[in-house]
């Protein structure tokens, strides 16, 4: 069996992060989201994976290489845009061959992870199977319809959905999904849809098993998830305390502080994670909060974010929340009056300010 991540894409939900960055490598509790997706295929024995890599490839090879350290053999493989996560199923036919494979998409988190769910279809060998979630909101997502424990309809984002059952974005094909890939046409948003090839397997008259999630599942793909994927994991973390924390100092609850972190004069709330070389003076880190390598937090409040590598937050009267901030940022006070918010923002960025 061999395994296929999906780490391509725009990531247009995640602007700016995504203009310099690929979203898959974006850390969830210091660490990319695309790592935990390796290491569920791998604790599945599934070793053999390849990953289908867009405009950000370079990053993401330099991140995986060539796979050993998770003690899988990792290939790559191109897609020239993001046409469709069924476009990145039909290029990838030369790596897959006729064996069976588990297709994860490389910004999903599963806390379960996959076992149970290759079990199943070692066990039933469909022509593929689905992992689907119940859903508060089924319209939002791509819906399955079952009939006597089999899926008979697959609708993208349905208007009157017929069930709650969300797909999550981990499945498993048999080589039939290569001639469905074939036979279907681009959406109305240009894309071979994975939906329209499962249901061509469908109309077909071969066999589509669903599988129910045990557990949660998160897409990363845009920052509320993001932050709930983070607050999610860090709850899992053991504590550990490898860097240097003063007696002025307070940890409370689940933190883990990285080797070479130093915490001064500050109070860190878990459950939270600091990153080492990272350097927290005369603040306070709140629960769920992620804080990167050489990050710099100063006279400040920070709690359920995520601050990548290289930031720095400064002297701020204000409580920063619910944010996700990116490489090498400078959030800082103005020394001078008048006193007046001011920015320099990429493109796409995005500021809420306290009312
Ligand atoms: P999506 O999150 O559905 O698409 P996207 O990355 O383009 O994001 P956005 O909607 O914010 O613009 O993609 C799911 C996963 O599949 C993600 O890891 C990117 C990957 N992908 C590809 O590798 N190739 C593709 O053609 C597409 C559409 C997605």
């Amino acid at each position: 069996m061999k395994g296929l991540i999906l780490s391509g894409g725009k990531g247009t939900r995640l602007r700016p992060l995504t203009y310099t960055s690929a979203k898959q490598l974006v850390p969830v509790a210091n660490k990319p989201v695309l790592f935990y997706g390796i290491e569920a295929l791998v604790a599945a024995g599934i070793t053999d994976i390849g990953i289908v890599v867009g405009d950000t490839h370079a990053e993401i090879r330099a991140a995986v290489g060539d796979g050993s350290k998770f003690g899988a053999r990792v290939s790559y493989i191109e897609q020239d845009a993001p046409r469709g996560l069924a476009h990145a199923v039909l290029i990838s036919e030369g790596f897959i061959g006729s064996d069976p494979f588990v297709m994860y998409l490389g910004d999903n988190l599963l806390n379960r992870g996959i076992v149970e769910f290759v079990e199943q279809f070692v066990k039933e060998k469909p022509a593929a199977q689905i992992l689907l979630t119940p859903v508060p909101d089924p319209q939002m997502f791509g819906v399955a319809e079952l009939k006597d424990g089999k899926v008979v309809r697959l609708i993208e984002k349905p208007k009157e959905p017929k069930s709650n059952l969300a797909l999550v974005g981990v499945y498993m094909f048999g080589p039939e999904i290569f001639t469905s890939a074939k036979r279907i046409k681009p959406s109305f948003r240009n894309e071979l849809e994975i939906t329209d090839a499962i249901q061509d397997l469908i109309d077909r008259g071969l066999q589509v098993n669903p599988h129910l999630v045990d557990g949660w599942w998160k897409d990363t793909g845009k920052l509320e998830d993001m932050l709930e994927a983070n607050r999610l994991i860090l709850e899992t973390l053991t504590p550990r305390v490898d860097g240097t924390v003063d007696a002025a100092s307070r940890i409370d609850g689940t933190v883990v502080i990285e080797a070479g972190a130093i915490v001064e004069n500050s109070v860190i709330r878990g459950p939270a994670i600091i990153g080492p070389g990272a350097r927290i003076r005369n603040a306070y880190i709140g629960p769920f909060t992620s804080i990167g390598k050489d990050v710099e937090i100063h006279h400040s409040e920070v709690e359920h974010s995520i601050v990548l590598e290289g930031s720095l937050i400064h002297d701020l009267d204000v409580r920063v929340a619910d944010s996700l901030i990116g490489r090498g940022v400078k959030i800082h006070r103005l020394p001078l009056k008048p006193s007046a918010h001011r920015f320099m923002l990429g493109d796409n960025s995005e500021v809420w300010i306290r009312w």
